[in-house]
């Protein structure tokens, strides 16, 4: 397993599994066979209505709890000060954990102002209710003022990020600060396993679309991905991809198809 350092929420695991429309016993059935292949990063969120599963999930594993790194965010709706803090408070009694890992605005609110969001933040940090804080879809002016208000504070900015999205700009920006760039949507929702050239890479290498799109991800320095997979295969697939042996370079055509054909052919699929 791979892993990277998040500023407060210590060694995490580059690949985990997110779960959003994952509900009711599919999702508690999709956590636990995640846990029992060796997931031990889920992504989830007030929003997604479905920590309780996760925290069924988690408790039937018996995985210790400390060997798992959770996230959730909270929603837009909630983001004045006490909202924020009941909001955390119940995704910890759904989760059934004392703590997340990481602790996420969902996304920009700027009707409330961002130092009274991050000032109810930094209150659970102390509290030991989350041990690392972020962000979700900021932009990098965004994470500018997030900074300018709360220095320190932010670890993680999760985006939309795969290889028909670019994020150089974000990640020039977050590397240096030490922000994690969490990409969500890494399969493109599903739709890169389809896309022909990604398919002609992944028979060369003997591997499938998504394991090679999600590689491409955590190969980066600073990044990581949590694909949603609700089947035993993709589950299999995407925690196996991740282990493939570091020798499994791509070669500079595959690596300039990734950097252009690839992005373009995906946004004319979606034309
Ligand atoms: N912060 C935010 O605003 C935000 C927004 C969107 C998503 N997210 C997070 O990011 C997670 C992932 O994003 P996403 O759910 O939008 O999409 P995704 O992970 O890019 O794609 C999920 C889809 O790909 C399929 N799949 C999984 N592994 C595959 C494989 N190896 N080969 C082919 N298909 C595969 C899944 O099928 P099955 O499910 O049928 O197995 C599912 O339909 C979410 O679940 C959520 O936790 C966050």
């Amino acid at each position: 397993m791979q892993f990277i350092d998040v500023k407060g929420g210590g060694r995490t695991p580059v690949l985990g599994l997110g779960t959003a429309r994952l509900r009711g016993r599919e999702c508690t059935h999709a956590v636990r066979i995640a846990l029992d292949l060796g997931y031990r990063h889920i992504d989830t969120a007030e929003l997604y209505a479905n920590e309780r599963e996760i925290g069924e999930a988690i408790a039937a594993s018996g995985v210790d709890r400390a060997e798992i790194f959770v996230t959730t965010k909270i929603w837009t709706s909630h983001f004045r000060a006490a909202d924020a803090m009941q909001a955390a408070e119940r995704s910890l009694r759904n989760l059934g954990t004392d703590y997340v890992d990481l602790l996420l605005m969902h996304y920009p609110n700027e009707s409330v102002p961002l130092a009274e969001t991050l000032g109810a933040l930094a209150g659970l940090l102390d509290a030991g209710k989350a041990r690392a804080i972020g962000a979700s879809n900021f932009p990098t002016s965004l994470l500018e003022k997030a900074i300018a208000a709360s220095p320190d504070l932010i670890a993680c900015d999760q985006v939309r990020y795969h290889l028909g999205q670019d994020q150089g700009p974000l990640l020039a920006f977050a590397r240096p600060r030490g922000i994690v760039i969490i990409a969500y949507s890494p399969l493109g929702v599903g739709s890169l396993a389809h896309l022909a050239v990604l398919k002609e890479i992944a028979r060369k290498h003997g591997k499938n679309p998504g394991q090679i799109a999600l590689r491409w991800l955590i190969e980066q320095d600073g990044v990581m991905a949590i694909p949603k997979a609700a089947s035993q295969q993709h589950l299999q697939a995407n925690i196996q991809g991740q282990c493939l042996a570091m020798g499994m370079w791509f070669s500079e055509r595959e690596k300039n198809l990734f950097a252009g054909h690839l992005r373009r052919d995906f946004l004319s699929s979606r034309a």
